[in-house]
């Protein structure tokens, strides 16, 4: 992919993955893109590099508008492999130049690179550089999602240059939202939106909404929102600006995902009584199925449901690896305002819906107990427990999610 100017000078010199499809272990079907834009002013500076394998790409990007060598300034807003290591490349061509960065990120940036000959300014909240017609302006948001990043406002084109946040595993020929539903479909960039915020972003919801409340209180007008990865948000910057506040707010779908695994079929043959009983209060069920989905997906999933049903065999007296796997993963991502319950069957002996259970209650969720465990296969007396069970949860669920109306 070409540069593609942004607005006013201001250009987009990344680059697509289209081939990754394992992002540090997060699936990525749609590939990915490391974004990152150049602003030809008095002073030309570089906002983000990419990740070391794509260098040579942002570099042409970079030489089809101006010699790299001419680049002043150097803003690294966030130092996780896929948008710093590429800066490396980037100061052998232009050794002067000035890196504007956070403190905790110019420590990161030490342990990879030497950086006694580089000229390096610390930046905090409120600080701005101007570099000609046009100001930049530094927001710090620690851990956001690490607790070196930043963003980068231009002042004059009403332009936030937001890392990570409000980014998307895409990788497009498309740079716009409004290309990208001209060419694909607006459900599918609130998905690819919805995905990334579940693997990724879950765990910091409190501190989205104090950072959207600390913007706000600086009076920042956003006209366009230009993240790390995925599309830049020109047409409609407020929509993801509220899918995130709505999310952070423990929005979700009344609905229930029954995510689960087996190993002879019993504990999956559960889920379709399950699924009966939560349709018969009206409320909507998905079915998913661990080692049949990417983890990432299940994830994403279970962050849509208000409600989730765990459903695990007993193997060796414990929790299915792969649902000890997924559970462990969620607990990770800190989910909050979620209601959930558990499921499943033993042979000689049971325990894994006990053990799920203490997870559930561990991540803080609000549990519908007891479950249903059943021995070996469900007969039609099973069959019924788990109706019932499942218009219980339906219940429980329904009356959770009038707490977030
Ligand atoms: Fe896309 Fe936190 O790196």
């Amino acid at each position: 992919m070409n540069a593609v100017e942004v607005r006013n000078g201001i250009y987009w010199v990344g680059a697509c993955d289209w081939e990754v499809r394992d992002f540090h272990g997060y699936e990525t079907p749609r590939g990915t893109s490391y974004n990152n834009y150049l602003i030809m002013d008095d002073e030309i500076t570089l906002v983000d590099t990419v990740k070391y394998d794509f260098a040579d790409i942002t570099l042409k990007n970079i030489a089809s508008i101006v010699d790299p060598a001419r680049i002043k300034n150097v803003v690294v807003n966030h130092i996780e492999n896929d948008h710093m290591t590429g800066i490396g490349d980037i100061m052998k061509l232009t050794p002067n130049a000035t890196i504007y960065i956070t403190d905790k990120g110019k420590k990161g940036l030490e342990r990879f690179f030497d950086i006694s000959k580089w000229t390096i300014k610390v930046v905090k909240t409120g600080d701005t550089l101007s570099i000609g017609q046009k100001t930049l302006l530094f927001l710090e948001t620690p851990m956001l999602h690490w607790p070196d990043s930043m963003m980068t406002y231009v002042k004059e084109d009403k332009l936030l240059f937001s890392q990570d946040a409000f980014g998307q595993h895409i990788a497009s020929a498309a740079r716009f939202d409004d290309e990208y539903i001209t060419c694909q479909s607006m459900a599918e960039l609130d998905d690819a939106v919805v995905d990334y915020y579940a693997n990724i972003l879950m765990p910091f919801g409190q501190l989205i909404k104090s950072k959207i409340a600390d913007v706000q209180k600086l009076g920042i007008e956003i006209e366009i929102i230009a993240p790390d990865h995925g599309i830049i948000w020109r047409k409609d910057p407020g929509k993801v600006l509220q899918a995130y506040l709505d999310m952070a707010n423990g929005k979700a779908n009344c609905s229930v995902a029954i995510i689960y695994d087996t190993m002879w079929h019993s504990t999956e043959k559960m889920t379709v009584p399950l699924l009966e009983g939560i349709k018969s209060e009206g409320l909507d069920c998905k079915i998913i199925k661990l080692r049949a989905t990417p983890m990432s997906v299940a994830i994403k999933e279970f962050w849509k449901a208000r409600g989730c049903l765990i459903g695990t065999p007993t193997l060796n007296n414990i929790m299915f690896p792969s649902v000890a796997n997924f559970l462990t993963h969620v607990r990770g991502l800190r989910p909050k305002n979620r209601i959930a319950g558990a499921f499943g069957s033993f042979g000689w002996g049971g325990g894994a819906v006990k053990e799920a259970y203490e997870m559930l209650k561990k991540m803080g969720l609000e549990v519908v107990e007891p479950g249903v465990e059943i021995n070996f296969k469900p007969s039609l007396e099973d069959e019924k427990k788990c109706f019932e069970f499942g218009a219980a949860f339906a219940r429980a669920t329904k009356e959770y999610h009038t707490k977030f109306e």
